[in-house]
């Protein structure tokens, strides 16, 4: 969506709000940088960049986003120690074995979302083949906690309205769901957790081509080594307040599904 300039000031007001509750999981990512440079893959407007960029000043980085328009208001465009470059993630950007980590915050699911698992894995083997041996791959992103049928309560009539324009747009994939009581519907927790991740945005035609629940963690792992990659740690970070909540009561414990996944090239 392209934004005009106030509408964009508005944006990263929000996302700086928001970005307080993920800098432990950024500040994770940093744990593992080790030598850089240091690539950030679909750095957007740059909050966790200008951010990182600012607390290791002796790391160089380099911001990678196809959108010249994000790129163009970046916040971390002016340091010194930042380079931006405006390039496909499924391209191979950076000279082999030339990068000492490669961060993939919240981007994959974009890229999987416009180009399917060819596209995602694609994007990942470029990344690995930048990286030294040893190099790391951090990967944050949101794991689907089951596929499990779970129950969610409607309880006005905008959400209704709401749910039943969700099942007829989301073009990702078909979401199965059946009437339990009046107020009740029935279906699997990946596709619940992504209605409640959308219902409330502004942007309801970009939300109806993205997907933010797409892989479990196994799934995540067999992706991410069948890039060429190993797996060193995972780690939980909740990040459970951005579903939205009026008008819906779930009825499950939803768990924590925000992940730092950390996976390295071998050596
Ligand atoms: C949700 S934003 C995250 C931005 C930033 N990493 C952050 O955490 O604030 C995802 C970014 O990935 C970029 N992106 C998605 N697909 C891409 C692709 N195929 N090539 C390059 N950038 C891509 C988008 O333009 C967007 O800026």
């Amino acid at each position: 969506m392209k934004r005009t300039a106030q509408q964009n000031d508005v944006l990263i007001d929000g996302l700086t709000r928001r970005f307080e509750r993920q800098k432990p999981a950024v500040d994770y990512m940093a744990e593992h940088f080790g030598a850089g440079p240091v690539a950030d893959f679909g750095c957007g407007n740059g909050i966790p960049l200008a951010y990182l960029a600012q607390r290791h000043p002796d790391l160089f980085f380099a911001g990678v986003d196809h959108s010249t328009d994000i790129l163009d208001r970046n916040l971390a465009r002016s340091r010194p120690n930042v380079l931006l470059v405006a390039a496909d993630l499924q391209s191979r950007t950076f000279p082999g074995e030339s990068l000492g980590s490669a961060v993939f915050n919240r981007s994959l699911h974009e890229v999987y979302s416009l180009f399917g698992e060819v596209g995602l894995k694609l994007a990942v083997t470029a990344a690995r083949d930048a990286l030294r041996p040893g190099g790391h791959v951090l990967v944050y992103e949101n794991a689907v906690p089951s596929r499990d049928r779970v129950a969610l309560r409607i309880v006005t009539e905008e959400v209704r309205e709401l749910f039943a324009r969700f099942i007829r747009d989301y073009s990702i994939r078909p979401v199965p769901w059946t009437q339990k009581t009046s107020d009740t519907i029935v279906l699997q927790e990946d596709d619940a957790l992504e209605f409640l991740t959308k219902y409330r945005d502004p942007d309801w035609e970009s939300e109806m081509r993205e997907v933010h629940f797409l892989y479990s963690l196994e799934e995540w792992d067999a992706v991410l080594t069948s890039c060429g990659l190993e797996k060193v740690a995972v780690r939980r970070f909740d990040d459970r307040q951005i579903l939205a909540t009026d008008g819906v009561e779930p009825g499950w414990d939803i768990a924590d599904f925000k992940h730092v996944l950390v996976y390295r090239r071998p050596v």
